[in-house]
């Protein structure tokens, strides 16, 4: 099993219906926010489900949502066939689009599947696809001295907040016990310091900095704001 498998699978990382309605919402807002003008080509890499894409769509010239997972890509095939700004494809894809013509790239919560050498190869892709003077933004990047106590509290008063603090209290009883755990026992996170990070950016030609407020809920995450040269 790797990661990319895992999320294939049938995996028990939402809660509930609400956990996800109430993420997909929070992150879809997190988008947006970095959306600042209006017809701009946005790459979500790694999107996952993204079930409010279609909203931050609206905000989008093109709308491309690049997942790993071949069910996340079907699930969002059928979601947004009907959406004409929005494009599904694979990573293998995204490699393959003409370079220089993305203006905005999201990676969230996904720098802690890969290698760092698979890190740093993406980083030098993601470069290679934006136009001069696009950017890529960098989320949920987890530091080595943040482990799972800090993550299953801030998904404790995530779930305190939003009215699903039992749930979130069952869903890390499941998940200490089930495949995520073994997985990641497995195959362990990658954890990036803040420096490391601004380290491989720069080495991939981006003029980078940490960004003061991460994506989600989990602000003791870090995200990045790496900006292709004009
Ligand atoms: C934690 S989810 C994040 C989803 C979304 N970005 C969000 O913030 O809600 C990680 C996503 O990364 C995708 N993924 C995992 N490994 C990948 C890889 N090597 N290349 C592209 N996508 C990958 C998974 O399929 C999954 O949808």
């Amino acid at each position: 099993m790797d990661w990319r498998s895992f999320w294939d699978g049938d995996h028990p990382i939402y809660v509930n219906a609400r956990h996800r309605a109430l993420h997909d919402q929070r992150i879809a807002n997190d988008i947006i926010a970095h959306i600042t003008a209006g017809g701009l080509t946005v790459l979500d890499y790694a999107c996952g489900e993204a079930t409010e894409a279609g909203r931050v769509a609206q905000h989008c010239g093109t709308l491309i949502l690049s997942d790993g997972a071949p069910s996340v890509r079907d699930k969002l095939g059928q979601r947004y066939a009907a959406t004409p700004n929005i494009i599904v494809q694979s990573p293998e894809d995204t490699a393959l689009l003409p370079d220089g013509t993305v203006d905005l790239v999201i990676v969230n919560s996904l720098l802690q599947y890969l290698s760092p050498a698979q890190t740093a190869d993406l980083a030098q892709m993601l470069h290679a696809k934006l136009k001069p003077g696009g950017r890529l933004v960098i989320g949920d990047v987890i530091a080595p001295d943040v482990g799972p106590l800090t993550d299953a509290v801030a998904l404790l008063r995530f779930g305190a907040a939003g009215g699903f603090f039992l749930a979130a209290f069952g869903g890390l009883i499941r998940t200490a016990l089930g495949d995520y755990r073994k997985v990641r026992g497995a195959l362990g996170l990658t954890t990036w310091t803040e420096t490391d990070s601004l380290a491989l950016l720069r080495g991939a030609g981006f003029d980078a900095r940490r960004l003061p407020v991460n994506f989600g809920h989990n602000q003791a995450r870090m995200a990045f704001e790496a900006r292709k040269a004009a």
